[in-house]
């Protein structure tokens, strides 16, 4: 059974057990958060042992070469020496700048962070609320258009990083953040590839700043995008959106409401449901899908067949942490 050494103690690992969930078992304190390989707040160095491929899958190549991979996704087959990543693996401070509500349950949140250097509009970062605890969320700006970075974070009931972030973070706090991470972005590789953008609640957020970033860039084909709630009051950046569809000819916004009858040009129904009796056939759409996961895993099967090829579907779901 191999064995996983921290510090001055020794944690045995479980036949298929991660490296997490060994450390965790034996009262080691390790941030986590998906454990599901997206979000990388796992992350701890070898120092001597091998490390599995897989569990280094979605690092860069300058983490990898130093040891470090997610604990979340390390079986590991030989006995591991490890250790808390350093702060050069990519924890920056950055300033709160400003918060404001979006709706009754969502805020934006604005970042000042000299460190963070390029990010690309969609991606996300990890904010912690203390040196163990931390969450992901997507930046809604896009570097070149937006003067801080902002997230939209939506209050989750007995959360305990967004509600501390609603109730106890303030103008002008410092918070430690990770990098900016993931592979949920615009790029302008066909300026005319019809777009279509699906997201509910505060999914709206990595999509707002694709949209605007992929017209910054250029694009010139269809912009299509379905945002999504239950109710009308969890809708939000309503107007915003449809002064942006109104000044370009190319975007088409929806605001769909599944649990409600809709009013004005409210769309009824679920995000995927309109979009795709919209438009059944989907093929040479580039897609983006973010928010809850149930409709992200379903809008990924549900475009596929409807002849999105894989490569053109890029996707973050908000995977609830299971620590
Ligand atoms: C890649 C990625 C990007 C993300 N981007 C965003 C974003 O832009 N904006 C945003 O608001 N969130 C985003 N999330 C989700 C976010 O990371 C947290 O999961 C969320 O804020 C809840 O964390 P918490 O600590 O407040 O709740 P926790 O303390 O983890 O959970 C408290 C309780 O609430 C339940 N719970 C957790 N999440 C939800 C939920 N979504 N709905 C209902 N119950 C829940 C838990 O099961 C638990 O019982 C993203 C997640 C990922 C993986
Ligand atoms: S990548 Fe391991 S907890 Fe998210």
């Amino acid at each position: 059974m191999p064995e996983i050494l921290l510090g001055d103690k020794t944690y045995a690992c479980a036949d298929g057990e991660s490296v997490l969930e060994a450390l965790t078992r034996g009262g080691e304190s390790v941030p986590s958060s998906c454990r599901s390989g997206v979000c990388q707040t796992c992350l701890l160095r070898a120092v001597d042992g091998q490390v599995p491929e897989a569990s280094q899958k979605g690092l860069k190549d300058t983490l990898r070469a130093r040891g470090y991979f997610l604990a979340c996704q390390c079986v590991p087959h030989q006995s591991m020496r490890v250790e808390h990543p350093g702060t050069d693996a990519g924890r920056l401070v950055a300033t709160v700048r400003a918060i404001t509500p979006l709706n009754r349950e969502i805020v934006s949140v604005a970042l000042e962070c000299p460190g963070m250097g390029d990010y690309r509009a969609g991606q996300f970062i990890n904010v912690f609320k203390d040196e163990r605890l931390s969450r992901s969320y997507s930046l809604a700006s896009a570097p070149a258009l937006d003067p801080h970075l902002t997230l939209h974070v939506r209050k989750v009931s007995q959360g305990r990083v967004s509600g501390w972030i609603h109730e106890s973070l303030q103008v002008g706090d410092q918070v430690a953040v990770s990098r900016p991470l993931g592979e949920c972005f615009y790029m302008l590789s066909d300026p005319d590839q019809p777009l279509l953008l699906l997201g509910t609640g505060s999914g709206l957020a990595p999509l707002y700043g694709i949209l605007r970033d992929a017209l910054r860039q250029g694009h010139r084909g269809p912009i299509r995008l379905y945002h999504g709630s239950r109710h009308k009051d969890g809708l939000y950046l309503v107007d915003e959106l449809r002064a942006l569809a109104y000044r370009h000819a190319t975007v088409h916004y929806h605001p769909c409401v599944s649990r409600e009858a809709p009013t004005g040009d409210l769309r009824h129904g679920r995000v995927l449901d309109v979009a795709l009796n919209d438009q059944p056939r989907v093929a040479g759409w580039r897609t983006f899908l973010c928010g809850h996961p149930d409709m992200v895993q379903s809008a990924k099967k549900r475009l596929y067949l409807a002849g999105a090829a894989l490569k053109d579907i890029y996707a973050d779901a908000f995977i609830r942490s299971a620590a």
